[in-house]
């Protein structure tokens, strides 16, 4: 039987090499020849791309589709959606996710390819429904990790639960390329036997399994595989096409490709990759490790980026030990958006500050209330009694405590939306999306000409400083760092989350997850409030000064008439001080306050999320070291505090 091909080169490919940066422009010319070669389907929507549309490229994603469509008349359109997340991060209320799918159904996507992070079915019930009743192709995805609960009898019965709820197809959704060659023979054999339905396997290149795995696969009968053209492919990308046709050639299972087409192709994406200056996908060492600390590519990146800024590169092999341990404390959720943000930062929090689960963000505890789904495990009781205490996790779907608020949404953006589309583009990424309206409306009234927008688009479109050592993108705003995707990923800078928060005030919403530098963070209403910092968090030259002037505060004024027991509270990230939770809002301690152990002290800003410290102690503040709004260093003395007796 021939294998079918979707290629991954619209959406997946760009996403994970070029910080998904393609623009529909650079597609049009090759669209025909595409259409020519027989795939079984082009993914060319969904993931990350709706967002980067408006975030960064000033496109109108929606109009994507309509212009591919009427270029590619033969092959299916494919789109990536993320469970009850569609294309962003976080749950929508059903109301959003039934409208988005059976908008993009009838604009032009054929086949829907649906995942949930945790395998979490109850996540996927809505959009699945959703999608059955537009009468497109339902492809379900059973997300693959290493965990010893993620057996293959676990895939199973993940799999066997998704036919059931009216799926055509069943794809082995493996992120992180971490399906040996033998286990996509075993699995797909398995699936191939129990399932009635279709079977595709989608995986990454990264350690470099990825053409075994798929002809492995193929001589277990899957029905189809994911590659892309071979300049946006290896590294954190798929297989190339053009390798795995050619070594099926001559086989039972040729897949009939025409080559020759199939480079001309690949030919012209050279030529698009040369003229924009984006990188090759390539394998290093700590891809290949893959196996050991379970960590994916795109992920270790993010990770690169956040300990540098934390001036503890050095301790990356410290987070990478730490990081399976999290995840088996959490019940072995399988990385990938955005649970892989969840998990790492985690693990850089137990690392930097020496002790485990002293800090943790709004993310680990809503992960650990049940606010993303069920955990594969269960988690461990004492790390959960550290996280939340003695509150009761939620055991219903999480969407189910989501009001509807579509129908709201469309009121406060009548004065920009222009159609049904823009009002889901709307529901969807709120702040972007006004922005991306208010810019729209700017060109067509003439205020921005033609030649301004080709210039802010040129700007905004480079993802990647190609900078020598690493391949780590940053895009053109400098606090901004693009996660590498295969985390299926994307994010939002200080000024979103500035205008989320505003927004925030205004509705009855009191907290939203948002994604900055590959972090998910949560924002409530009042507690970040107008003091997120202009610029990153300078961790190079400024603290210093103020170290050194903390500590002359700290022996000329204080140290002789202090008594001796004084407890220090130290800084435990490099980070910015916050004294109070919002401009607005009164400190949360002055000298002289009483306080109570677990009482909050201030915020340190690090690593784009807010950090509330607290008193370890009774007692009360005698000295506060730093002044508000500044950078500290790790270690750096904020508080004393003379303890009760
Ligand atoms: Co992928």
């Amino acid at each position: 039987m021939r294998p079918r091909i979707t290629d991954t080169t619209l959406r997946d490919a760009h996403q994970s090499l070029w910080a998904t940066r393609m623009r529909t422009e650079d597609m049009i010319p090759v669209l025909e020849k595409i259409d020519q070669v027989g795939y079984y389907s082009l993914e060319m929507w969904g993931g990350a791309t709706f967002d980067v549309c408006i975030r960064y490229l000033n496109e109108a994603p929606w109009d994507r589709i309509r212009i591919i469509k009427k270029y590619v008349k033969r092959t299916p359109l494919q789109m990536l959606l993320r469970g009850q997340n569609l294309v962003g991060y976080a749950n929508y209320p059903d109301d959003v996710a039934m409208a988005f799918v059976d908008k993009a159904a009838e604009t032009g996507i054929d086949i829907f390819r649906v995942f949930d992070a945790l395998n979490d079915v109850r996540n996927l019930e809505v959009p699945m429904q959703a999608v059955k009743k537009t009468g497109k192709h339902l492809q379900a995805c059973v997300v693959y990790t290493l965990s010893p609960v993620h057996t293959n009898e676990h895939y199973l019965e993940t799999a066997l639960r998704l036919q059931d709820l009216g799926a055509d197809s069943i794809c082995i959704k493996d992120m992180a390329g971490m399906i040996s060659p033998y286990q996509a023979y075993e699995l797909v054999k398995l699936f191939k036997e129990k399932l009635t339905v279709p079977v595709q396997l989608h995986t990454h290149y990264i350690g470099g399994m990825a053409i075994g795995a798929c002809l492995k696969a193929v001589e277990a009968g899957v029905d189809a595989f994911d590659a892309c053209s071979g300049p946006l492919a290896f590294g954190s990308s798929q297989p190339p096409v053009e390798t795995l046709v050619r070594a099926l050639q001559g086989t039972p299972w040729d897949t009939g490709l025409d080559i020759p087409l199939l480079f001309e192709i690949s030919n012209y994406w050279e030529e698009v990759r040369r003229k924009r200056g984006y990188e090759r996908g390539v394998t290093r060492i700590t891809d290949m490790k893959v196996f050991d600390h379970q960590v994916p590519g795109g992920m270790i990146s993010n990770l690169v980026s956040q300990l540098e800024e934390q001036n503890a590169l050095h301790r990356i092999n410290e987070v990478l030990e730490e990081i399976p341990k999290v995840r088996a404390e959490l019940g072995y959720p399988p990385l990938v958006t955005p649970t892989s943000q969840i998990v790492g930062i985690q693990a850089v929090l137990n690392v930097l500050t020496g002790s485990r689960y002293k800090m943790t963000t709004q993310e680990v505890k809503k992960y650990v209330k049940g606010y993303y789904g069920r955990p594969p495990a269960p988690i461990a009781k004492d790390i959960q009694k550290m996280i939340i205490g003695d509150e009761e996790p939620i055991t219903c779907r999480p969407a189910d405590l989501l009001e509807n608020r579509f129908e709201k949404m469309k009121e406060e953006i009548r004065d920009l939306a222009e159609s049904e589309e823009d009002y889901l583009t709307y529901a969807l990424f709120p702040a972007v999306a006004r922005k991306f309206f208010e810019y729209r409306k700017k060109v067509r009234d003439g205020e921005i000409g033609q030649q301004q927008l080709t210039e802010e688009k040129q700007e905004t479109a480079k993802p990647a400083a190609q900078t020598g050592g690493g391949s780590k993108a940053v895009s053109s705003r400098p606090s901004r760092r693009v996660p590498q995707s295969s985390m299926e990923d994307g994010t939002m800078d200080i000024e979103d989350i500035k205008d989320l928060i505003k927004m925030l005030d205004q509705t009855t919403v009191n907290e939203v997850q948002v994604e900055t530098a590959g972090i998910k963070v949560a924002i409530r209403k009042g507690i970040t409030g107008g003091q997120l910092s202009e610029t990153p968090v300078n961790t190079a030259a400024a603290p210093a000064a103020a170290t050194e002037k903390a500590a002359a505060t700290e022996k000329e004024d204080k140290a002789e008439e202090l008594p001796a027991n004084l407890v220090e509270v130290t800084a435990p990230m490099v980070g910015t001080f916050y004294r109070a939770p919002s401009p607005d809002s009164p400190p949360f301690v002055e000298v002289g306050s009483t306080v109570k152990k677990g009482d909050t002290l201030c915020i340190i800003e690090a690593m784009k999320l807010m950090n509330e410290i607290e008193a370890e102690c009774d007692g009360k503040i005698v000295d506060i070291l730093v002044e508000n709004a500044q950078p500290v260093e790790y270690g750096q003395v904020l508080f004393l505090i003379a303890p009760a007796e």
